[in-house]
């Protein structure tokens, strides 16, 4: 499972400099340029209150008893910038909410900081890196619950993150019910709805079976993992996917 791919706009280093030049291409900042393959790079997907932080925990602990670095993050946010868009995307921090279009451009823009910033360095010295979340939130969220079109936003996704893909991704997935009542559990905490959660029934229908849909076009990166049974036997799932 390749982790990292060399775009074409990558390949503006001296030899091609001329051809980016001729192109009207602008070479790619030195750091964008290389990252040696990895299969370290894993996400968890999934609808809301289906366990991806608890599976995510897990996960790093044991990885981590076992000696190897590992980097956990989550998007949106992960680094300062990433996190202030996360106010604006989930609590409309700036007292107005965005549009479709500038949803998903902001979404996009915290990828491309993260992958940046976080990401793609962490894979560079060989550690792991467990991402609450990656770009198949927004095909879910934003082509199969908003309606973009998903050629579409894999043009925007593939400018934003350069080349760095997941080897593995972990879908959690949960009877609605049983993610209903743990997001109940965490209402009745003190924690606010976020604009996603505020959505209608129908939007999560959609990115449900949105999800659903990525994973059988995907079926060797993307595992399906239930949730709603013991947290060991999916975390038993987990560990034999990743097992180094
Ligand atoms: P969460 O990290 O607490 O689950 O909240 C993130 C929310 O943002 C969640 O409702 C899913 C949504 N989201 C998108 O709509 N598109 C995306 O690309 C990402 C990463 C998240």
């Amino acid at each position: 499972m390749g982790t990292t791919q060399q775009t074409s706009k990558t390949l503006c280093s001296s030899a091609s400099l001329r051809l980016c030049v001729k192109n009207n291409l602008a070479p790619e900042p030195s750091n964008r340029q290389t990252v040696k393959p990895s299969n370290r790079f894993l996400t968890f997907e999934g609808e809301e209150g289906t366990g991806k932080s608890t599976h995510i925990r897990l996960l790093a602990a044991r990885l981590r008893s076992l000696g190897h670095e590992v980097v956990t993050t989550r998007e949106p946010g992960g680094t300062p910038l990433c996190e202030a868009i996360r106010g604006l995307l989930q609590y409309d921090s700036c007292g107005e909410a965005p549009v479709p279009a500038a949803e998903t451009l902001l979404f996009c823009a915290s990828r491309a900081q993260l992958v940046e910033n976080v990401i793609r360095p962490a894979l560079k010295r060989g550690a792991w890196v467990l991402s609450d979340r990656f770009y198949d939130s927004t095909y879910a969220y934003q082509g199969y619950g908003r309606g973009f079109d998903l050629a579409k936003l894999r043009s925007i996704m593939e400018f934003a993150i350069c080349g760095v893909r997941p080897s593995l991704t972990f879908l959690l997935d949960a009877d609605p019910d049983t993610e209903n009542a743990r997001l109940a559990d965490r209402f009745a905490a003190g924690q606010a709805a976020d604009r996603f959660e505020r959505e209608a029934a129908e939007f999560h229908a959609r990115v449900r079976e949105g999800f659903r849909r990525l994973a059988e076009e995907e079926p060797d990166r993307i595992r399906i993992i239930r949730t709603d049974g013991p947290i060991e036997a999916a975390q038993a799932a987990i560990w034999s996917a990743v097992a180094p």
